[in-house]
């Protein structure tokens, strides 16, 4: 699946722009400046083909990438905290909300979750909504590079512990860093094996 060509599709802004719903796909979420866009990056092997950057609020459509021609990968806006104007955020909040909540060929949404910060009240705010939509979600956790190995540990049970209050919540949890490929090739079986 990974081995194909990826190509990006387009840029949504508005629930009727969406693509047809005729093939499966699989999305990424997260607060802002989790890694979304840089764990499609490395999923894909491509360097830029979704963009990235320093600044939370980067990704401000939902961007929709195509797998073998047959599959679609979601890069999704960020929530939480973003450096863009706030009505901007809020029209691409709510878009966020109604795309989690109302997309039929979602296999799966991928709840990004920084391995410095675990599970935050907005992070548990659209677990809710995924779970009320019964949308299946897993959680990965991103920049696993950047925290030692005893700090992990206490961060995975903090996020475990959340998940299980959660009944649409996948109890493993995929650990990543797309900085040093830890992580990317499991990621891309669990994905292979949905769509
Ligand atoms: P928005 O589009 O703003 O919501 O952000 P995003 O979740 O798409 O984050 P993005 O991929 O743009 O990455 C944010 C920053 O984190 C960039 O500077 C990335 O280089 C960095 N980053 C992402 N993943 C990793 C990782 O695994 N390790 C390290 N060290 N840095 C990472
Ligand atoms: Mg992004």
């Amino acid at each position: 699946l990974f081995a194909g060509e990826v190509t990006f599709v387009k840029g949504v802004v508005a629930m009727d722009g969406l693509p047809p719903a005729d093939r499966a796909e699989v999305c990424f979420a997260g607060r802002s400046n989790v890694g979304k866009s840089t764990l499609i990056n490395a999923l894909t092997g491509r360097k830029a083909i979704a963009r990235a950057s320093n600044t939370p609020g980067r990704t401000q459509e939902i961007n929709y990438f195509a797998l073998a021609d047959s599959h679609y990968l979601v890069d999704l806006p960020g929530y939480g905290y973003a450096n863009a104007p706030l009505p901007k955020v809020e029209q691409w909040q709510r878009l966020l909300k109604a795309y989690l909540s109302g997309r039929a060929s979602l296999r799966r949404a991928f709840v990004l979750v920084d391995t410095r910060h675990g599970v935050k009240a907005v992070d548990e705010e659209i677990m809710n909504l995924l779970d009320r939509a019964a949308v299946p979600f897993q959680v990965v956790m991103t920049k696993a590079d950047k925290v030692g190995a005893a700090e992990q540990g206490r961060i995975l049970d903090q996020v475990r512990g959340k998940l299980a209050a959660h009944p649409a919540a996948y109890p493993e949890l995929v650990l990543t860093s797309s900085e040093k490929g830890d992580g990317i090739a499991t990621l891309r079986a669990i994905i292979a094996g949905l769509v």
